[in-house]
């Protein structure tokens, strides 16, 4: 309610806020977390809470009349239609030389994404964060984010066999041949709900080709991890639809939260006003930076340093398809959720996930999501003339993801004497260079926040999300937002409380 006062105020319900408010609320502290997309608690008309990726409809996109889908183009053809606008779970947020994906809704990222609980190789630790001690992440952090967060690795005797890997055995055996090693990653997908999907005994879920606009059964997204174990310390309220637009100190000392509280068309309908003692910055890579580079240039929080808004990166993100031989099908039923990688690193800068396409049909073709070794970092910057926020990224900067990507799949469709697909971004294209799943950086640690998160310049100010990331993990990034937070939540409770 408005005028109200908290003791800690988290903006933002992903992995980082998640983490935040459920060590707090375990260490005693009252939280309230402000999230401006959906509960995703309310099954729709056809009975399911999330809408299937082969079918978007109002659920799917975060305020759009039209679909924005990551593959846009089929044997050329666009497949994108139009949608009536909501508050919708993906948002696919567009920035002069980049469209970056998010997840909306109380969950985060973890409710769109694909579950992929990959920890970075620890000879990569010191590039992916260079102040932060290793023997700490890889002997406490890591290990507490992967259980807290369900992370297991499939049956490899099942992925032999299962006719929904049919995709993924295909580009073991093409990796392999051609060099490279093939990895299996944990995820946080269910397995034994999988193995059941696949006996027909559940309703399918990763089988159905969900997964861009939310999974109904198997994933265990953070509703059920952290997020069910915040609901039971029973100190902590969560507001859904809820947007954070300023934060400031207030004069009897603590900050003033400014809130609008949105309906699913997306129109402010109240703006509130709490008192928070401190609060935790955890709206995404994207988000925080945003909230710090306005709040730093319209003199909200002019203490901030020069650091806010510095530093983001895509983790190197490129897509790609390659057309395989006839003797090589994929396979018509693909489950959504990707489960090994092709390792590059070291030699090439490049760690490829196999991916599915799942269409539904045999399309011969192997998709891939590359994370690359990419040094380009851009900028957010305030644009007083548009009262907006911008970012720097320019198109041209995924040329090195290209060239590390082309390391694997080159090699690739030499030894197998096949060809890029260029059909799935355009006419003719072959690099889905536009995008990003994995906003990275614009506060980062130990320059725009001190070594664990604290702000400089304000104290209760904290940042915990990808933000504090610069640019790159190496792999995908999930699991290092969650233990980098367990870590500095657990410092901050220990020191400042
Ligand atoms: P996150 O983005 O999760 O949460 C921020 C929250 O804050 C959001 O819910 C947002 O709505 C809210 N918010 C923002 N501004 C706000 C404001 N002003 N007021 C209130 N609320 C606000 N990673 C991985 O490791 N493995 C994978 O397989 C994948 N796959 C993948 C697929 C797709 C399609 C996407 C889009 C992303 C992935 N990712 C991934 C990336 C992963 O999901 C991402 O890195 C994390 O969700 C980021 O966690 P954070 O805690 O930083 O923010």
């Amino acid at each position: 309610d408005s005028g109200a006062h908290v003791p800690a105020l988290v903006i933002g319900t992903g992995y980082g806020g998640s983490v935040a408010a459920l060590r707090l609320a375990q260490a005693g502290v009252d939280v309230h977390m402000i999230e401006m997309g959906m509960a995703w608690d309310t099954p729709g008309p056809d009975g399911k809470i999330f809408a299937n990726t082969t079918s978007p409809d109002s659920r799917s996109y975060w305020l759009r009349t039209r679909t924005k889908q990551p593959l846009s183009n089929f044997l050329g053809f666009p497949i994108d239609k139009n949608i009536t606008r909501n508050t919708g779970i993906l948002d696919a947020e567009e920035f002069s030389g980049i469209t970056v994906y998010q997840g909306r809704g109380v969950g985060g990222g973890s409710l769109v994404n694909g579950g992929m609980a990959v920890t970075p190789k620890r000879e990569n630790f010191g590039a992916v964060l260079p102040s932060v001690d290793a023997d700490e992440m890889y002997g406490i952090y890591y290990p507490r984010a992967n259980a807290g967060l369900g992370a297991g690795t499939i049956d490899p005797a099942w992925f032999d066999t299962a006719a929904c890997y049919q995709y993924a055995r295909v580009g073991r055996k093409q990796a392999e041949r051609a060099g490279f090693p093939f990895v299996f990653v944990p995820t946080v997908y269910d397995w034994d709900y999988m193995r059941q999907e696949e006996a027909g005994t559940v309703p399918r879920s990763a089988l159905a080709g969900e997964i861009l606009y939310g999974n109904n059964y198997g994933k265990k997204s953070l509703q059920k991890t952290y997020l069910d174990r915040i609901r039971a310390t029973g100190r902590v309220a969560i507001s859904p639809l809820h947007k954070v637009t300023s934060v400031a100190p207030a004069a009897g000392g603590g900050y003033t939260v400014v809130i609008d509280q949105i309906d699913t068309g997306g129109v402010t309908t109240a703006t509130k006003t709490v008192t928070a003692d401190r609060v935790f910055f955890a709206a995404g890579s994207v988000g925080t930076s945003k909230l710090l580079v306005k709040l730093k240039a319209t003199g909200a929080l002019p203490g901030l340093n020069n650091e806010i808004g510095k530093g983001w990166g895509d983790n190197g993100n490129v897509m790609c398809g390659r057309a395989n031989h006839l003797w090589d099908p994929t396979g018509s039923l693909q489950a959504s959720i990707p489960t090994g990688g092709i390792d590059n690193w070291a030699a090439g800068g490049a760690f490829a996930e196999v991916a599915p396409l799942p269409t539904g049909i045999e399309t011969y073709a192997s998709f891939y999501l590359s994370i690359t070794k990419n040094p380009n970092r851009a900028e957010f910057s305030w644009n007083a003339a548009t009262g907006t926020v911008d970012l720097n990224w320019q198109t041209a900067w995924k040329q090195p993801s290209i060239d590390a990507a082309k390391t694997i799949f080159d090699r690739i469709n030499q030894k197998e004497g096949t060809i890029y697909r260029t059909d799935l971004f355009g006419t003719y294209k072959i690099w889905g260079d536009h995008l990003t799943y994995h906003p990275l950086g614009g506060a980062l640690l130990n320059r725009a926040t001190d070594n664990y998160g604290r702000l400089h310049g304000y104290v209760g100010l904290y940042v915990i999300d990808g933000s504090l990331i610069p640019g790159n993990t190496s792999v995908n990034p999930f699991v290092t937002i969650t233990a980098l937070a367990e870590r500095n939540i657990e410092k901050i409770i220990a020191t400042d409380l």
